[in-house]
């Protein structure tokens, strides 16, 4: 396999937008979220844990800065709202995530809410008021890096959170609902976080690429026209543990071998259907070096652009891992964890958004989201919009490494309020 490509060097849009000074407040809150971690110096903040509280906390006092009233819903989920210049307006809801996987960069989610506070905080500093609500979100979970399932902020905002997710259990064994009341949240109550029943015509997230594509085409910003759906694994293969030193070779029946000839059928079969697949975690038992591997445990994430061929490569990979298993006598189950659609953006946000961009006199390139976002959930309910912020360094993600440059944060900022500003110019938030 070739080397990668040498990063290529960001060069900033040359007409700098006049942000730069907030966008250097909101890098510096980047980085002050990123000390609240459980593992500093890495970036971990997992869902209801007391730096999940504490990130809370901090971005409230942000929210409240840039004239919003704050709250947190009964998910966990912090809420600012920018109040319209006339009552009972309609709403439109900005937002992302606060959690992060373990050993993240510092801008996945955290970058998307900061962007918004901060476009609020200029119509605030200059007394503008729109006549529709902004209320923007911070979830706490969307990467399920604590209880496995993904989106469950959001997904209690749009009312799709399931019953059986009380019962998940994190790596120590605390189960949600625990957890919940930990946080401070009563279980019987999270249903009261869904805002299906209001007035909200529309959910816009500002989100980093966490792709090569901006930083290819050397521009700040891309629009998404759809993000790929996920369906999500545990997989248990089960064999025979037995003495490391007195079993034959070919009477084992060995969990982990069986599990990693697993991995590479699940590559080939991505690599046929042209979708990813990755297994990203895998743990074997009872876990000794003098011992066979009994069994075996990996997940694995599969996502297309199209449900109906990542379906299909799901069924291919479930057939050909049986047979595998059958063969070596071994046994082999299966426990979906997460499954999301692929959803479309509005093109009314779409074309409003690229309008904006391109008086801006940038090329706004249309990016196909491989990675899921909340906006995936908050699509059940209201009309959805992305923007893409270009990353640098090949578009690494879920990873220290992971970077934006400032000019690029602040043509963000101004785009984002320029886009509030048309959607009150063009009466976008008027009923149809
Ligand atoms: O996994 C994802 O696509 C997202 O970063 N949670
Ligand atoms: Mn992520
Ligand atoms: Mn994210």
């Amino acid at each position: 396999m070739a080397p990668p490509p040498p990063p290529i060097p960001i060069i900033p849009v040359k007409a700098v937008s006049p942000y730069m000074g907030v966008a250097e407040k909101v890098m510096l809150q980047c980085d002050e979220l990123g000390t609240i971690s459980s593992m500093f110096p890495q970036v971990c903040r997992l869902y209801l844990t007391p730096e999940h509280a504490k990130c809370n906390k901090v971005v409230a006092g942000w929210m409240e800065t840039a004239g919003m009233e704050t709250w947190q819903d009964q998910a966990g989920n912090i809420w600012g709202r920018y109040r319209a210049s006339e009552s009972n307006a309609r709403t439109l809801v900005l937002g992302s995530h606060l959690d992060t996987v373990p050993n993240a960069g510092k801008y996945d989610g955290v970058l998307g809410v900061l962007v918004a506070i901060e476009a609020i905080n200029q119509l605030h500093d200059k007394g503008i008021r729109l006549p529709f609500n902004v209320d923007i979100v911070g979830f706490g979970d969307e990467e399920g890096s604590r209880f496995g399932t993904t989106l469950l902020g959001s997904r209690a905002v749009a009312g799709t959170w399931k019953p059986e997710w009380m019962d998940l259990v994190d790596k120590q064994s605390v189960k949600m609902a625990d957890a919940l009341k930990d946080f401070g949240c009563d279980p019987e109550l999270l249903h009261t976080a869904s805002r299906t029943e209001d007035d909200i015509f529309g959910y816009m997230e500002v989100h980093i690429e966490q792709g090569p594509m901006l930083e290819g085409h050397n521009q700040p910003l891309g629009i998404v026209p759809s993000i790929a759906g996920a369906r999500r694994f545990l997989v248990t293969i089960s064999g025979k543990a037995g003495h490391a030193g007195t079993v034959p070779m070919n009477m084992r029946q060995d969990a982990l071998v069986a599990a990693a000839s697993a991995v590479h059928m699940v590559e080939q079969i991505a690599n046929r259907f042209q979708i990813v697949a990755t297994v990203g975690q895998l743990q074997c038992y009872p876990g000794a070096p003098n011992v066979i591997p009994g069994s075996c445990q990996f997940s694995i994430d599969i996502r297309s652009g199209r449900d109906q061929t990542r379906d299909v490569a799901v069924d291919t990979i479930q057939k050909q891992l049986q047979e595998m298993v059958d063969e070596r006598r071994m046994t082999i189950e299966w426990k979906e964890i997460h499954s999301a659609p692929a959803v479309e953006c509005a093109s009314w946000i779409q074309r409003l958004m690229e309008d904006v961009a391109i008086k801006m006199d940038l090329e706004p390139l249309s990016i196909v989201s491989g990675a899921g976002h909340d906006a995936m959930s908050i699509a059940e309910f209201t009309d959805i919009g992305m923007l893409f912020v270009r990353c640098g360094g090949g578009g690494i993600s879920h990873h220290p490494d992971e970077s934006v440059i400032t000019e690029d944060v602040a043509v963000a900022i101004d785009a984002l309020g320029k886009t509030l500003v048309r959607v009150a110019e063009d009466k976008l938030y008027l009923p149809p």
